[in-house]
């Protein structure tokens, strides 16, 4: 099969779908790869200059994120396009992605028997992790916060972090808040994921069980609220306006 790696058009998007190392192990098993040559991969693969080339002349694509409406007409009918779709969020890809008659894999989906995402999962750890990196950017006066420390100092509490959702995203979070010594509330409406929580998270980290009752009293202490939840082919659920964020601040200016 030829498989062809699209460099990302997406603003900020730098991720390419796969390594030298993949592009390697592909060819010894028999395939040839296509790579857009702004993608920075080589390892054996043709290179060529456009995204066109890639579309017309592979019978599967690796990208990273959904096609944007300038690729819709470029997608080819009995292609396979691998790479996260997130449908749910957008009709219009939908319906162009059925349009076009190609086989849409969305990484998103992937799942194995036991119903974990395996291709959604590392990129989970990531989020979750980062989440609280940057919330605690965000929290020091120079990038407009309050200058909380989540940590606190011996005198002063620690920073209140209130995660919403205790799957991989929720649980990395938690970790890192947890590390940094943050007082931390993770939220789940999944009995038997709070009780493994509550046995594995250190004793900084409460697990409470996830209503929009129980969110509304705890984004009133929050210094950091993280929205980690997943519901299968849904779009995530908002129970929290940016207004409701704003006015629920307890700590005085
Ligand atoms: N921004 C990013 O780069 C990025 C990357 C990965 C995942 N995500 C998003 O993060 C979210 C979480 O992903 P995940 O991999 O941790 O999923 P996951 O399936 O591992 O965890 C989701 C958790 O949400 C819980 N949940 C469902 N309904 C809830 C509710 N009403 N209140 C509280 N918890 C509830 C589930 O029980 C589950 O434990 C998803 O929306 C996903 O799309 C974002």
């Amino acid at each position: 099969m030829r498989i062809g790696v699209l460099k990302e058009i997406k603003t900020k998007e730098n991720r390419v779908a796969m390594t030298p190392g993949g592009v390697e192990q592909i060819i010894s098993c028999g395939n040839d790869v296509m790579v857009e040559n702004a993608a920075g991969i080589k390892a054996g693969a043709k290179i060529v200059h456009s995204n066109k080339e890639i579309y017309q002349n592979c019978k599967m694509i690796m990208k990273v994120k959904e096609p944007l409406p300038i690729e819709y007409p470029l997608m080819q009918k009995g292609q396979i396009v691998f790479t996260y779709f997130h449908f749910a969020a957008s009709a219009e890809l939908t319906q162009a992605v059925i349009d076009s008659k190609c086989i849409a894999i969305a990484y998103e989906t992937v799942e194995r028997d036991n119903g974990s995402l395996p291709l959604l999962t590392p990129m989970s750890e990531i989020a979750g992790k980062m989440s609280i990196q940057e919330g605690a950017k965000y929290l020091e006066n120079t990038f407009g916060g309050k200058g909380i420390l989540l940590g606190g100092v011996p005198g002063v509490d620690p920073g209140t972090v209130v995660i919403i959702g205790g799957g991989i995203v929720g649980t990395n979070a938690a970790k890192m808040a947890c590390g940094l010594g943050a007082k931390v509330y993770l939220l789940d409406t999944d009995l038997d994921r709070l009780r493994y929580l509550s046995d594995v998270m250190p004793q900084n980290c409460f697990t409470l069980m996830s209503s929009p009752a129980t969110i509304r009293r705890l984004i009133k202490e929050a210094d950091l609220v993280v929205g980690a939840v997943l519901i299968h082919s849904s779009k995530k659920p908002i129970w929290l306006s940016a207004r409701s964020l704003f006015t629920a601040q307890k700590r005085p200016d």
